[in-house]
């Protein structure tokens, strides 16, 4: 028998509803009114697919990506990389955001997912993953026997890119610093990358998610690994097999 998820996108929508609940989702989401949308969301130039920088070609001359702890800056803390960030205006998003989405949970967490870039809800709130893909990376966090607070969340950048579309190639360049700060402070024991925009800045070059999830890197003597992000699953309910594959993993790795 055919499984409903393999079904085309135009399933009916009691099929997506009943998919929803079988990866726990039950409540239904509602996105937040969001203040000032009467003004329409001004809009960047259009340019062509994003590029993936080194991280390294990135980071000040002090910060290395190679070698156990290459470069790490003595002393450094989540608050003071907060600090530094300040209310920053380093690249062409600063106008569009309302919020800048610095990352939440455990300062010293064993396992830190990194998304791509906020949204809309994460702009508003000034958290990261509190949409519909966040409820469902809550989900996938709470059935490693975690909760939110246990983990570090946080994206390659940290601000939302006008119209959700993939951060280019200057913004990773000029934000990704920060994320490769934060790392160096939190040490955990892995680095979930969810997608490929985090996976190919940490590793600095471009690889195909769907070739490499569920393997383990090194990134600076910290074990990294990659998932689909769960904007992608909430789009190909197909992947969530793969998905249930990489937690399990990650769940074997922390145990
Ligand atoms: N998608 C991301 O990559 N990050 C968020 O914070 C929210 C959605």
């Amino acid at each position: 028998m055919k499984d409903q998820h393999e079904e085309s996108p135009r399933q009916p929508l009691r099929a997506w509803l009943d998919f929803y609940e079988e990866l726990g989702l039950t409540p239904l989401y509602r996105r937040p009114p969001r203040p000032g949308r009467e003004k329409p969301t001004p809009v960047l130039e259009p340019t062509p697919a994003a590029v993936f920088p080194p991280v390294a070609a990135s980071l000040p001359p002090t910060l290395s990506l190679f070698g156990e702890a290459a470069g790490r800056i003595e002393g450094d803390t989540l608050d003071r990389i907060r600090a530094e960030i300040g209310d920053c205006q380093r690249c062409k998003l600063a106008p569009h955001r309302k919020t800048i989405v610095y990352g939440s949970g455990h300062p010293r967490a064993q396992l830190v997912f990194v998304g791509e870039a906020p949204g809309a809800d994460e702009d508003l709130q000034g958290l990261p993953f509190v949409g519909r893909a966040g409820q469902l990376l809550t989900h996938w966090i709470e059935s490693l026997g975690m909760t939110r607070e246990d983990v570090y969340i946080c994206n390659v950048i940290k601000c939302r890119p006008p119209g959700n579309r993939s951060p280019e190639k200057d913004e990773i360049e000029t934000c990704s610093q920060f994320l490769v700060r934060q790392l160096d402070v939190i040490r955990p024991r892995l680095i979930c990358c969810l997608g490929s925009v985090a996976l190919q800045t940490l590793l600095g070059k471009s690889v195909s998610i769907t070739r490499v999830r569920g393997q383990f890197f090194d990134y600076r003597g910290t074990k990294l690994f990659a998932t689909f992000h769960p904007a992608y699953l909430l789009r190909n309910p197909n992947a969530n097999r793969q998905v249930q594959e990489d937690l399990r993993t990650i769940r074997q790795f922390l145990s």
